[in-house]
């Protein structure tokens, strides 16, 4: 998969892409990440991303032109026959699922607009993004953030990325409940011991005891998630919202 994020902050996305999974998925040509400097597509001598609002008002907008270009750049490098989705990062967005993480997980290449300041021109949310994503209900200081919980999200779903696709699987939204305690060694530690039964080497009961643990911590903490009669039910018309 290929991802380009639009930003005038490049240097966030440094760190964060070169550990763990991300890191090793994109060693390993899984995931083609390219971080584009906003300012490298403006055309004045000072490289002016934002201006004051039309109209008059507090703060200032993220200027058009720049995110036209940027885009138009990331188009260019497209493979063919792909329509990338373009996704602007906004608190006004969808809001970022499971699901709706594992469709962009099949998509081939993914531009993500990272905007700052107070906002956005709004012929860029008209005319170049395709979708808008919000990470939850809260404001936080720009895009770029959220594009790297977008890419964490959905990076890890593309397939081959995980080494046991099972821990896809069993992460606490994939599955049918969120995933209950789990314990290593020591088996004591400052006086802090782990269940007999996931030292007994009965399989059977460990099974049962890590699926009542999970069952117990759902209803405890999102017994939303569950019906009256204790299903699961994630589904997309309870929790994404379109
Ligand atoms: N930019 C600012 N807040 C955001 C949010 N909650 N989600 C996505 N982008 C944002």
């Amino acid at each position: 998969m290929l991802i380009d994020v639009v930003t005038i902050f490049p240097e966030v996305f440094a760190q964060p892409l070169q550990v763990g999974v991300l890191g090793r998925a994109r060693d390993e040509g899984l995931l083609i990440i390219r971080v584009h400097d906003l300012r490298d597509f403006t055309r004045d001598r000072h490289s002016v991303t934002d201006e004051p609002p039309y109209g008059g008002g507090p703060g200032m907008v993220m200027k058009p032109e720049p995110f036209f270009r940027a885009v138009e750049f990331c188009r260019g490098r497209e493979m063919p026959g792909t329509r990338p989705r373009v996704i602007l990062l906004t608190p006004q967005g969808r809001s970022l699922t499971h699901h709706r993480s594992e469709e962009m997980a099949l998509e081939e290449h993914l531009i993500l607009l990272c905007p700052r300041y107070e906002g956005i021109d709004e012929r860029v949310r008209q005319w170049v993004a395709t979708h808008e994503l919000s990470i939850g209900d809260y404001v936080i200081s720009g895009g770029e953030m959220a594009a790297l919980v977008v890419i964490d999200a959905v990076g890890r779903l593309v397939p081959g990325v995980l080494g046991h696709p099972q821990s896809a699987k069993t992460d606490s939204f994939a599955s049918p409940q969120l995933e209950g305690p789990q314990y290593t060694r020591p088996a004591r530690y400052r006086g802090l011991g782990v269940p007999d039964v996931l030292r007994s080497g009965d399989h059977g009961a460990i099974l049962k005891w890590h699926q009542e643990q999970a069952r117990v911590r759902t209803r405890m903490r999102r017994p939303q998630l569950l019906s009256s009669r204790g299903e699961w039910q994630y589904d997309r018309e309870r929790f994404d919202d379109d």
